[in-house]
Formats: C-alpha cells, sequence, structure tokens
C-alpha cells in the first residue's frame, strides 16, 4: 500500500488495538470473572503477630488452587500494626506477611482481593479512625501499584453502626481518589454501608465514570438459622434451626438476590457475594443445603462469590487435622478433585 494516508491508517490501527487492549484489560466484569469462586482467608490467624505461629501455611495456597477456588479474599485488620508516632506507618512484619500472601497466592494462580477489615473500629469512632483508614490506602496503594491485574483492593470490609450510609460514600470518595492517584488501572471492590447489605445499594453513590469497579455484597439470611450458636450474634443461644430448602426458604433469598440483579443491571455493574457461610453449631444437611444454594444461585446470575471462611470458625479447611471440611468443600464446588 503506497497511499500516503498509510501511516495514518496503521497509527489509527494501532491506537485502536492500544486503545482495546487497556478497555480489555480493566474490564470490571471480565474481572470478576478471574474472582469466580474465592475463599476469606488469614483474618484470624495469629500470622500478622508471629509467622511463626502461623496456622495457614504456603502449603494451603496450593490446597484451595487444587480445590477448585479461583482466588481468595484476604481479610487485613491493619489498624493495630499502625505506627500513631510516625503517620501511621504499616510496621515492617506486617508488610512482609502481606507480601508472603499475596505472592504465594499469585504463584498459585489465585487472584487477590485486599480486603481492609476494620469495619468494627471504624463502626464504633469513625472520626477517630479516619487517619488510619486514609493512612492505610495512602501506604497500601502505591506500594501495589505495579502489581497485576489480579491484586483488587477492597476498601472497607462491611462499614456498620456510626459510618452512616452518608458518611461511608463520603469516606469511600475519599479512599478512592486516593487509589486512584497510583493505581488508575486497579480494580476496586466496594460494598454497601449497615454491613453491605442488599438494601442499601440504592444508595451507595458511586462515581458513574469510574467503571472499573466491582460493587460486592454479604448475604448471611436468615440470621437465626446462618449465625446459631454463634457467641457474638443475637442468636447465640438458639441452636438446633435448620434449613430444608423448602420453596418458600428459596423464595426468600431469591428474592433478595433478585434486588441485588436488578440494581447490578440497572448500573451495569458486577456484583460480588464477598460472605456468606454458616456457623458450625449447625446441622450439617441443612449447613450442606443452604450452602450448596447460595453457590449454585449466585453462580447462575453471574456474580463471583468468596466463601466465609478457611479456618478459625464457619471453618471450610480443618488444619488441625489437615482435611478439608468434607461436606462443605462438596457443597461449595460440587466437581472439586
Ligand atoms: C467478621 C467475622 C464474622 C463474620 C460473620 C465477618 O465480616 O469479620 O468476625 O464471623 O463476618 O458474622
Amino acid at each position: 500500500m503506497r497511499s500516503p494516508h498509510r501511516h495514518l491508517v496503521t497509527g489509527f490501527l494501532f491506537f485502536s488495538l492500544l486503545l482495546g487492549a487497556c478497555q480489555a484489560g480493566i474490564d470490571a466484569f471480565q474481572q470478576n470473572k478471574k474472582l469466580g469462586r474465592a475463599v476469606n482467608i488469614i483474618g484470624y490467624d495469629p500470622i500478622w503477630s508471629s509467622f511463626e505461629q502461623a496456622r495457614f501455611k504456603e502449603k494451603h495456597f496450593q490446597l484451595i488452587k487444587q480445590a477448585g477456588f479461583d482466588s481468595v479474599r484476604i481479610n487485613l485488620h491493619a489498624f493495630r500494626h499502625m505506627d500513631k508516632n510516625t503517620n501511621f506507618a504499616l510496621s515492617k512484619d506486617w508488610l512482609e506477611v502481606l507480601e508472603w500472601a499475596i505472592t504465594n497466592a499469585l504463584n498459585n494462580e489465585l487472584a487477590v482481593i485486599l480486603d481492609l477489615h476494620e469495619f468494627n473500629a471504624m463502626g464504633d469512632d469513625p472520626t477517630g479512625t479516619k487517619d488510619l483508614f486514609l493512612a492505610f490506602w495512602t501506604q497500601i496503594a502505591p506500594r501495589y501499584k505495579d502489581a497485576p491485574d489480579e491484586v483488587l483492593f477492597e476498601i472497607l470490609n462491611e462499614p456498620c453502626r456510626s459510618v452512616t450510609p452518608q458518611l461511608w460514600n463520603e469516606y469511600m470518595h475519599q479512599a478512592l481518589a486516593i487509589i486512584r492517584q497510583s493505581n488508575p488501572d486497579r480494580t476496586v471492590v466496594i460494598g454497601p454501608a449497615h454491613w453491605n447489605t442488599i438494601n442499601q445499594l440504592n444508595v451507595l453513590d458511586l462515581p458513574e465514570a469510574d467503571r472499573n469497579i466491582i460493587v460486592t455484597v454479604h448475604y448471611y439470611e436468615p440470621m437465626n438459622f446462618t449465625h446459631q450458636g454463634a457467641p457474638w450474634s443475637s442468636h447465640k443461644d438458639q441452636i438446633g434451626i435448620q434449613w430444608h430448602g423448602s420453596e418458600e426458604e428459596k423464595q426468600n433469598i431469591i428474592r433478595d438476590f433478585d434486588k441485588a440483579q436488578a440494581w447490578s443491571k440497572e448500573h451495569n455493574r458486577p456484583l460480588l457475594l464477598g460472605e456468606f457461610g454458616v456457623f458450625d453449631k449447625a446441622e450439617m444437611p441443612s449447613r450442606s443445603r443452604y450452602l450448596r444454594f447460595i453457590t449454585r444461585t449466585v453462580e447462575g446470575y453471574g456474580w463471583s462469590w468468596a466463601y466465609w471462611q478457611f479456618d478459625k470458625d464457619f471453618v471450610l479447611y480443618d488444619i488441625d487435622n489437615d482435611t478439608w471440611n468434607q461436606p462443605v468443600i462438596d457443597a461449595l464446588i460440587p466437581k472439586h478433585p
């Protein structure tokens, strides 16, 4: 081709390809597919204070991958590891554990959500913790600016109590602006107020122009079933509640999920069910039926999901005996190897 426009045409083609590649790289729906099936890990592991006392070891990343999971959500209780005397600097040891966890997840082809899990501290005192909250993202965002797309940031788990929906919108915008300074193309996970409840999606005020966001909701309904016997819950004294999987029980869940799905379609935002599960005191057949129903239903909507949790309670993996909680893994991932 000898046309004088040749360079222009080639240039245009190249530019289009580049643009296409960039956009493809940051498509939040594609990113959500990568999250797929996830599990919450190490939030309450002694690893953060002493690597030697860790319950969760390197081999567990491989086990998680082999079982059929696509990603992990790392629950970060970071505030107690930030030094008030030096601009809330995160401790070196804590950052090393984080680095270890991210590296091992990625080495095992697991995507990673870095979930700031300081919902209790913030829910109790939003004003007193605001500096810590912003300082966390001021340090973590630039630190991981060159990390692969498979590393996602979740601004805050379950904004609640004194973090009202209005205040949450304000805080979330500020944190997102900090993140975007160093990570213009990072996928960010954001959920509604009131413990990431579906009913608050309508007042979640996301920046319209920022399309690289996955929206997360949590679901533990019916609470008297999922939280029976859980010491911190108002249902701690009632056990023996079953979930039969009756049409009515299923419809109650579908009605809630349909609301979220309608919101997701209207706003063109992908959804992650970032937490769900049944406390260990529930009888296993009910627990298994419920988990199966939740996961298959959510997958039918095209959402990703993250089971609560690997270890500690709601146990998916019995670390002491080195074995999966079989009915739970069978329910979550039916065809696992
Ligand atoms: C909290 C856990 C709790 C779970 C279910 C999580 O967000 O961090 O402490 O066990 O929700 O209630």
